[in-house]
């Protein structure tokens, strides 16, 4: 406790060992009563409340990685049912189109189980330097969006696979936003001692309610959503000794922003 006072500031700290520890906040406020200055201490136990939606985030997890899971395991021991049937009758003309979908399945089972592969065990970022726009090219093969980068002949230090996982997922957040395709776009800034990089739409924007939540693992709002975008967007902007900020733009629409520092 008297290490938390130390530190000075608001946080968290635990009290007791690792089977038995209770989890506690510290706020510190001043405020003027009657002409002087006093201070306002708070503590408060965290231990029940982090509990608690620790086991929520867990329901969570296997609600959605049940519901995944089910949804394309289901097809496929179907599918190969009826494709046995299908070669008993020897009716093989429908076969092809069976084993199409199984393994269409099944290749969208293993796209799943990679994304929280990779966010379970995201590796600390390999900085190397990179021009902004062979970067960009690059991934304007696999999504699409107008870019303007300024300068144009910038080059950063970043970890460029992470980086494009990314912008990736914001990109494609952007198009399933409602926005018109020619709408969603990506600005990269030069500011004194960071880059800043915005990945822009003109689609629902967010209420409060999704801006308040959004960026948790696993929230999502889509049917087939696996809220882990915004997530690992935010764990490797902050890897990156970076950060990511989500506003409603005027006109309409979603502003991503990502700065990360220049180094
Ligand atoms: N560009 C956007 N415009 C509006 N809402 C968005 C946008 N990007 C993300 N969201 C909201 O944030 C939620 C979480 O996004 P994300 O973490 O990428 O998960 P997912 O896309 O799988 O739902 C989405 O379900 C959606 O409600
Ligand atoms: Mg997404």
């Amino acid at each position: 406790v008297q290490d938390a006072f130390a530190r000075g500031g608001d946080g968290m700290f635990s009290v007791g060992s690792e089977d038995d520890e209770d989890i506690y906040h510290l706020s510190r406020r001043n405020f003027r009563l009657n002409g002087r200055v006093h201070a306002l201490i708070l503590l408060r136990q965290l231990t029940a409340e982090l509990r608690r939606q620790e086991v929520q985030t867990w329901k969570k997890v296997i609600r959605v990685i049940s519901h995944e899971l089910n949804n394309s395991l289901a097809p496929i021991a179907s599918l190969a049912h009826s494709g046995a049937e299908l070669l008993r009758r020897e009716q093989y003309e429908r076969l092809p189109s069976a084993l199409a979908t199984i393994e269409e399945r099944a290749r969208h089972l293993e796209g799943f189980i990679r994304d929280y592969a990779r966010f379970a065990k995201l590796p600390a970022p390999r900085l190397a330097p990179v021009e902004w726009s062979r970067f960009i090219e690059q991934l304007r093969s696999q999504v699409a969006f107008s870019a303007d980068l300024q300068p144009a002949d910038g080059i950063a230090r970043i970890d460029a696979a992470q980086l494009e996982q990314t912008l990736i997922n914001l990109l494609k957040n952007a198009h399933e936003s409602g926005s018109s395709p020619e709408e969603v776009r990506l600005t990269v800034r030069k500011l004194p001692e960071s880059w800043r990089i915005e990945v822009l739409d003109r689609g629902s924007g967010m209420n409060a309610a999704v801006l308040a939540n959004a960026l948790l693992p696993f929230y999502s709002t889509k049917r087939h959503g696996t809220g882990l975008g915004l997530a690992l967007a935010r764990e490797i902007a902050e890897a990156h000794g970076g950060r990511i900020a989500l506003l409603n733009r005027e006109g309409g629409g979603l502003c991503v922003s990502m700065v990360l520092p220049d180094r």
